[in-house]
């Protein structure tokens, strides 16, 4: 039996210190992009932990609460001078450190906690939360264990939050808190963050364990040995330059079976099966092979062949890892096996391991804007509540007191009341209340605030209930906010305020009395039906967003900085202009024939001065608003280029909007695919041609508009067809163009249809144009392979993983549309396919942009305009032969999903 057993990361970082204060190895280098606190040291203490160089600074600036301790003297010699301070937390429940970071950054982040018997009570047990997620349960036992936990994450946010969460009797505290920014073109993952399992530095010649000094990013190698397995190991230089940078001394070693017939099992033991992993092996050949040796393996994951066959490359080294998650069998088990191939006259080899568990951090956090409203409040009024620590909404079990919010599963949570009467307030009322844009209740009363009532409560849309009764309030009460109170839209209690005048004369206290309860009941009722509403349109939306309609409420995108200027602008066109609703009717003729039905609405034919056009009438639900529609009608009137549907007018009377294209005689490209348009077949050639326009018109929506427009619904039926069979783009710049006040890229509904939907956009919810690279990845894929995006029937259901798969087991003709015939060069069709997996990489920064991907096409369609024209052109080196690696990072693809 050659299988290795990885026990569970918990056992296994538990020993973990004790190892690398013994026998650490490091070089000088750069520490930036650390951020190292030793945990209660006082403020401005900075030291060179001696057996690492890494230099450690106080946690003073980035926590406001919990007292510094220290570790009993006789355990200073054993331990690194990191963890001889420690905070505590006697009080309060959630204690939380707060970090400025930068969205899009990714960390590793590891926690310390050794007990060091600074109190009498050892044994331990409380949580350590990422924000309002938990992260994991902490526990010690005894005075001279050290625990340590590791996370990497990819911020959503540009404000990170680890909090201590006392979940019983015992008393939270941690020794050191480490940030180390990776490349956050690694360790991607389709959803949550990863959790360390194991990272292992296979076949150690050393037995000794390396972190920072060795590894650039601080990682921890374990040296890692089986019984079963041989080392082998180069005194060479081994090239380590990917991203991911394994350290080269990790490299310079590896396993190999020690009966060489054997394959190499690597089992993962000691979860539930339920827990889902991320799997990153590092490979490189270390041995010099004379040229009649080869070492070639597959790489089987629960018996199902997921990789290869594959040779490491000459003292290089290549990552291949699962791009998503691997889960457990049927049985429960998780096995990965390294097997040789027939051609193989080397056993196969492992370099270096890592696992991750994933850990879905699913609850979202509150809206930055609100929290930082929260937090200038908490500190401009020093507000002195204990539990005010952390987000305020959320876990709902640690929702700040005073503080209510909605709570609706995969929503981002948001204020919609703030109570903090008798709190002991002064000074004024802050204007910070005014970025808590979904409060719906205030309630400041029996407080000694003074100054005046401020107006931009009367701007607070939501507002309905506010309370300042009590307080010591001067000067007059706006008047749009009287106006407010007297039409009943809001309770205004203001009773007590003895300085406090209406706008012209003083109001009697006794008359606002009477107001008030009135106001108050009609408001309660108005305030149930709103909570109706809101939940239903919030439901409503996300059902939307899940059958892949586009979704039309208020999501705007992008206004990135244009480069270049080129299609064909022209500011004025005749046939642009504003029809009435009358002329709709009439050149639709009553609405007689619908052309099609799309997410914003129905499509009519119609004619319009003699052409025939394309009426979009504009469902209810989608009107934008007039200021809206309008402002987007006009950008969309200057967009013009040939290779985009042409706007040629609009209407907009009331509640009927409607958008009047050029009509594409010949449908969409999705019907000719799917042979709905009759049998006649796209030829190859015809394909190049639809694919390099729609990419030239997508290239121009991206760096020939301002603002740039991100398409977000790129598809085969927004690809449309005129008589001449020429491709355009359709259905873009609706509601899309506009950022929504300050967030620019940042957009709350992910929209997009299933199956061409980025990934990374989808996971961290930030859309450039490079989610619609992905999707025109698939596009690609479709016009090869005229297959389903999505099939569950297929060993991959989706189209990217299953042409990825086919690939990988070097069955290429297999996955070419068979209506082709074999009509075309297999070099253009493989560039093509080259062009589209590098457009899927789940990573956004390693796509293409639109620019190259144009190039490309138009190059494979002048490849085979030659060739059908009997003129074969010079077979050019073969350079698009089928590498779907990068920058020698190679993907995995994963067992059942
Ligand atoms: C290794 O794994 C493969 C595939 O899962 C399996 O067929 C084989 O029996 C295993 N070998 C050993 C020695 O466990
Ligand atoms: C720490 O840095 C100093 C000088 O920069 C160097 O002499 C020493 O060897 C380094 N120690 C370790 C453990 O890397
Ligand atoms: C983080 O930023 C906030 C303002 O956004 C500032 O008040 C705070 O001091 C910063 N914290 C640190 C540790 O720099
Ligand atoms: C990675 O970081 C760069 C800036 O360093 C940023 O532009 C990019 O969006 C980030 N990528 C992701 C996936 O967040
Ligand atoms: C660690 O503590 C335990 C009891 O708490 C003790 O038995 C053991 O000797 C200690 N080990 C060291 C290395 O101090
Ligand atoms: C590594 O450690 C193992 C067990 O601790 C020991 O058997 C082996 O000899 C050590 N190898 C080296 C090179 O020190
Ligand atoms: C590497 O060098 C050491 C000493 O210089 C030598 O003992 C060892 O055999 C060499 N290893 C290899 C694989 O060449
Ligand atoms: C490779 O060739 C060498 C001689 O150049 C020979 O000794 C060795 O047995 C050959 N190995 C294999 C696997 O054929
Ligand atoms: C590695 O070196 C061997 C022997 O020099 C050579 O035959 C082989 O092609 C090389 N492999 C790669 C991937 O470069």
């Amino acid at each position: 039996m050659q299988r290795m057993l990885m026990a569970f990361s918990a056992c296994f970082l538990l020993v973990l210190l004790q190892i690398f204060s013994a026998s650490l190895f490091s070089l000088a280098q750069d520490q930036s992009g650390f951020i190292s606190l030793d945990c209660g040291s006082p403020k401005g203490t900075t030291f060179r932990e001696k057996t690492t160089n890494l230099t450690y600074i106080s946690d003073a600036n980035f926590i406001n609460t919990g007292i510094g301790r220290s570790i009993k003297q006789a355990y200073r010699t054993q331990f690194q001078q990191q963890t001889w301070n420690l905070r505590s937390f006697p009080q309060g429940i959630r204690n939380c450190y707060t970090l400025n970071l930068t969205i899009g950054d990714e960390y590793l982040i590891r926690t310390n906690f050794l007990h060091g018997g600074y109190d009498d009570k050892p044994s331990t047990e409380f949580e350590l939360h990422l924000g309002p997620n938990l992260w994991t349960k902490v526990s010690t036992t005894n005075e001279n264990q050290t625990s340590i936990f590791e996370m990497i994450h990819l911020l959503t946010t540009d404000r990170l939050q680890i909090c201590l969460v006392k979940t019983g009797d015992s008393t939270p505290f941690i020794s050191a808190l480490e940030l180390r920014k990776l490349m956050n073109t690694t360790y991607l993952t389709q959803q949550g963050s990863l959790q360390n399992f194991i990272r292992a530095d296979v076949g150690s010649t050393t037995n000794q364990t390396f972190r920072y000094g060795i590894d650039v990013f601080d990682r921890v190698w374990i040296p890692f040995n089986f019984g079963n397995w041989s080392q082998i190991s180069t005194n060479q230089t081994v090239n380590v330059n990917n991203d991911y940078q394994p350290p080269e001394i990790v490299m310079a070693t590896a396993s190999v079976p020690t009966d060489p017939d054997e394959p190499m099992n690597i089992t993962l033991v000691g979860v539930e099966r339920t827990v889902r992993f991320y799997v990153f092996m590092h490979f490189a050949e270390i041995q010099e092979l004379s040229s009649n040796e080869t070492r070639e393996f597959n790489i089987v994951y629960n018996d199902k062949h997921i990789y290869g066959p594959f040779r490491p490359l000459n003292f290089t080294t290549t990552s291949v890892f699962t791009p998503t998650e691997v889960v457990a069998d049927a049985n429960g088990q998780y096995i990965f096996s390294i097997q040789r191939t027939g051609n193989s006259t080397l056993p196969p080899l492992l370099n270096a391991m890592e696992v991750y568990m994933v850990n879905l951090l699913s609850q979202q956090e509150t809206e930055r804007k609100e929290v930082d409203a929260m937090m200038n409040i908490k500190s401009s009024y020093g507000v002195n509540k204990i539990d005010w620590e952390g987000d305020p909404c959320v876990p709902r079990d640690y929702r700040w007191s005073g503080v209510n919010c909605t709570d609706i599963d995969n929503e981002i949570p948001k204020i919609i009341s703030l109570n903090l009467s008798s709190s002991g307030l002064t000074g004024e009322l802050l204007e910070y209340i005014s970025d808590l844009t979904n409060l719906e209740v205030l309630d400041l009363s029996n407080n000694s605030l003074t100054g005046s009532v401020p107006e931009f409560l009367a701007n607070m849309e939501t507002l309905k209930v506010i309370n300042l009764s009590g307080n010591e309030l001067n000067g007059s009460i706006p008047a749009t906010l009287l106006d407010k109170a007297q039409r009943g839209s809001i309770s205004l209690s203001i009773e007590g305020n003895t300085g406090l005048c209406s706008s012209a004369s003083c109001v009697k206290k006794k008359k606002k009395t009477v107001i008030a309860p009135v106001a108050a009941s009609l408001v309660s009722v108005f305030l149930i039906a709103a909570g109706i509403v809101t939940f239903l349109i919030l439901k409503r939306r996300k059902k939307r967003a899940k059958l892949g309609f586009n979704p039309n409420l208020g999501t705007g995108t992008t206004p990135l900085h244009s480069t270049s200027h080129h299609g064909y602008e022209s500011p004025v066109i005749a046939k642009n202009r504003k029809l009435t609703y009358i002329d709709v009717v009439k050149m639709t003729n009553n609405f007689e024939r619908v052309l099609g039905r799309g997410g914003f609405g129905v499509v009519y034919y119609g004619v319009l001065d003699n052409e025939p056009v394309a009426v979009k009438m504009l469902t209810e639900s989608t009107a934008l608003g007039y200021k809206q529609f309008k402002a987007e009608v006009e950008l969309l009137l200057r967009v013009h280029h040939k290779d985009l549907t042409c706007l040629v007018g609009y209407c907009e009377e009331g509640e009927k909007m409607s958008l009047i294209y050029e009509f594409m005689a010949n449908g969409d490209l999705k019907e000719h695919l799917s042979g709905k348009r009759g049998p006649s077949v796209l030829t190859w050639e015809g394909r190049l041609r639809i694919a390099a326009e729609s990419a030239q018109g997508l290239e121009y929506l991206h760096n020939g508009c301002k603002p740039q427009i991100v398409h977000r619904d790129i598809k085969t039926t927004n690809i449309l067809l005129n008589e001449k069979f020429q491709a355009k783009l359709a259905d873009f710049g609706l509601s899309r163009s506009f950022p929504l006040g300050t967030e620019t890229h940042v957009s709350t509904v992910v929209a997009g249809t299933p199956g061409y939907l980025d990934p990374e956009y989808y996971r961290t919810n930030w859309l450039t144009e490079k989610s619609d690279v992905f999707s025109f990845g698939v596009v690609l894929l479709e016009l090869v392979t005229n297959r389903p995006v999505i099939d569950q029937k297929r060993e991959r259901p989706h189209i990217g993983e299953w042409v990825g798969l086919m690939l990988s087991r070097g069955d290429i003709t297999s996955i070419v549309d068979p209506k082709l015939q074999g009509d075309f060069d297999p070099n253009t069709i493989w560039k093509v396919v080259e062009t589209a997996m590098t457009c899927l990489n789940p990573s956004s920064s390693r796509r293409p942009t639109m620019t190259q991907v144009v190039m490309d096409l138009k190059e494979c369609l002048n490849m085979e305009m030659a060739r059908n024209m009997g003129t074969r052109m010079t077979d050019s080196t073969n350079d698009s032969s089928i590498e779907i690696s990068m920058n020698f990072t190679t993907e995995l693809n994963p067992g059942a999903r």
